[in-house]
């Protein structure tokens, strides 16, 4: 807690309605509708052109993510999305269980290993969520890339949401809701125990949080199982809301399946991912970087 979050300038303070319509109004004005206004054509993401690095840091800075596509296509080198990541300030990485030593994960079908017990590394789909909503609050997930090595013979698309504009959802129906998704005991992730052992104790936290820079963050997953929302009922109508939101058609929500070289640069904004099916010559492989730092725009 610091003063920063109580500024009354901060668009994000609930407090603050004339802060709040202002910066909606600027950030609603020519908001993209289409996943294509998304895209920029890069050569090589491991040295952008300026004028590639300006497109996609515009992007971001409207809604808080961008795809690139490269003609890396099917190169497997993990140094193209650290680059691509360190040329926009991606620096700090998570070395979350399941990263390799370099901190990037590769997300595939893993067969047999403990993996196999965690959704990420199976076929099957994953419910809307933020990357990290389990992590410690000082270890909180604040960019994410994805990069594409090789699609599935089928599936795996990702449906995108930028968090702002949830938030924006969620404050015109009734700010009260904000309120409740602010509190500290808004959603609580149960501790992780396999054999006995605890990996990882309960944890409470919002959903909504400003940052000391000013910007908002997101906690959230759509899962019903592994996660207590607190009972107060401001906060379950406004997780329906939001659940409504998701799985509604509006035109705020991007999808995408990504191609061998292309990828996902983002403030760690809310996503899903589709089922898949893999075959002999179609093995979907994906490498998620995750960071404590957002994008530098
Ligand atoms: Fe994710």
């Amino acid at each position: 807690m610091t003063a920063r979050k109580y500024e009354m300038s901060n668009p994000f303070n609930p407090d603050n309605d004339t802060a709040y319509q202002a910066w909606r109004e600027y950030k609603l004005e020519h908001y993209p509708e289409r996943v294509e206004d998304l895209i920029v054509e890069v050569n090589d993401p491991r040295q952008l052109t300026k004028a590639e690095h300006e497109a996609i840091q515009n992007r971001c800075r409207k809604t808080n993510m961008a795809i690139y596509a490269s003609s890396t296509g099917s190169d497997p080198d993990k140094a193209i999305p650290r680059s691509l990541g360190k040329q926009f300030g991606l620096t700090e990485l998570d070395y979350n269980m399941g990263a390799d030593d370099d901190g990037v994960t590769s997300l595939q079908v893993v067969e047999g290993k403990w993996r196999s017990g965690y959704i990420p590394y199976t076929n099957r789909p994953i419910h809307w969520h933020t990357d990290g909503y389990y992590n410690l609050p000082e270890r909180q997930i604040h960019g994410l890339l994805l990069h594409c090595v090789s699609a599935a013979a089928s599936g795996g698309e990702n449906a995108l949401l930028d968090h702002e504009i949830a938030y924006i959802h969620l404050r015109d129906k009734n700010p009260e809701y904000i309120r409740a998704l602010m509190a500290p005991d808004a959603m609580t992730i149960p501790p992780n125990n396999e054999n006995g052992e605890q990996l990882r104790p309960a944890r409470s936290g919002p959903v909504f949080s400003i940052l000391e820079d000013g910007n908002l963050h997101m906690r959230y997953t759509a899962r019903t199982r592994s996660i207590e929302w607190s009972p107060d009922p401001l906060t379950q109508a406004a997780v329906k809301t939001l659940e409504t939101f998701l799985e509604s058609s509006s035109p705020y929500i991007y999808r995408a399946t990504l191609q061998p070289g292309q990828g996902l640069i983002s403030n760690n904004v809310l996503h899903d991912r589709s089922g898949f099916d893999d075959d002999s010559e179609h093995t979907r492989q994906l490498y998620r970087l995750r960071y404590y730092q957002r994008i530098k725009v």
